[in-house]
């Protein structure tokens, strides 16, 4: 089980512009996908480098390289969506899946309703993508589409998340890896992060 969160100032600095309700569209966008970047950068900590041989003007030398194919980005729409951008800046040349979750307003529940991988997923770390992990129902249950799948490494990317969504993904997946910008306090009746920031697909998209 490995749970990390991003403890940074700029971070504190980046999430406070987030939850303001008055911060426009195109601004949250951007923050959202810029802290994407970072937790992607935190997320690719361990991965496994192979030999090149490079010809620099000077001489010829060894370096290394990052096998990009070993990698799927999965954002979760809606959205997830707004982190891949972010992503990509990290590794531009990782394949996209989707996955289409929505929550049941008055259930919480997840319902499915779209899923298209790219081929040989089972061979790959997939980078799960979300900016909320709140009860955990939607996490969860990405998570459980990608094991049926045969996915067998995945690491999830969340921007705020709240104690009981991560606990919930330690208990059904304890072998996830969980990277989150920052913990929030808890929920409220209506299941949203408090203090949160409000629907998240709502402001990246400006629906509301
Ligand atoms: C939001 C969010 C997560 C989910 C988190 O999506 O992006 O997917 O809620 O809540 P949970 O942890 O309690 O499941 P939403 O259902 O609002 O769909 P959207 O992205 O299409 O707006
Ligand atoms: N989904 C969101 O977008 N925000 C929350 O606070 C909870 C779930």
């Amino acid at each position: 089980m490995k749970e990390i969160i991003l403890n940074h100032p700029m971070i504190e600095h980046k999430i406070s512009i987030l939850r303001n309700e008055k911060t426009s569209t195109k601004e949250f966008r951007e923050l959202v996908s810029e802290i994407a970047t970072i937790l992607c950068y935190e997320a690719l900590k361990d991965a496994t480098l192979k030999e090149v041989e490079i010809k620099t003007p000077i001489e010829v030398t060894t370096g290394k390289l990052i096998d990009e194919n070993n990698y799927a980005f999965v954002p979760i729409l809606r959205a997830g969506m707004g982190m891949v951008d972010g992503v990509l800046k990290v590794m531009p040349n990782a394949k996209i899946g989707h996955i289409g979750l929505y929550r049941n307003e008055e259930t919480l529940e997840p319902v499915e309703y779209y899923c298209k991988l790219p081929k040989n997923i089972e061979e790959k770390t997939v980078i799960l993508l979300d900016p909320m992990l709140a009860t955990g129902g939607s996490g969860s249950a990405a998570i459980s589409m990608l094991k049926k799948r045969g996915v067998k490494k995945i690491k999830f990317l969340s921007i705020i998340s709240a104690p009981v969504g991560l606990e919930k993904i330690q208990t059904e997946h304890p072998d996830v890896e969980l990277y989150t910008a920052y913990k929030d306090l808890s929920l409220n009746e209506n299941g949203y992060i408090v203090p949160g920031l409000g629907d998240a697909g709502d402001r990246i998209y400006g629906t509301k």
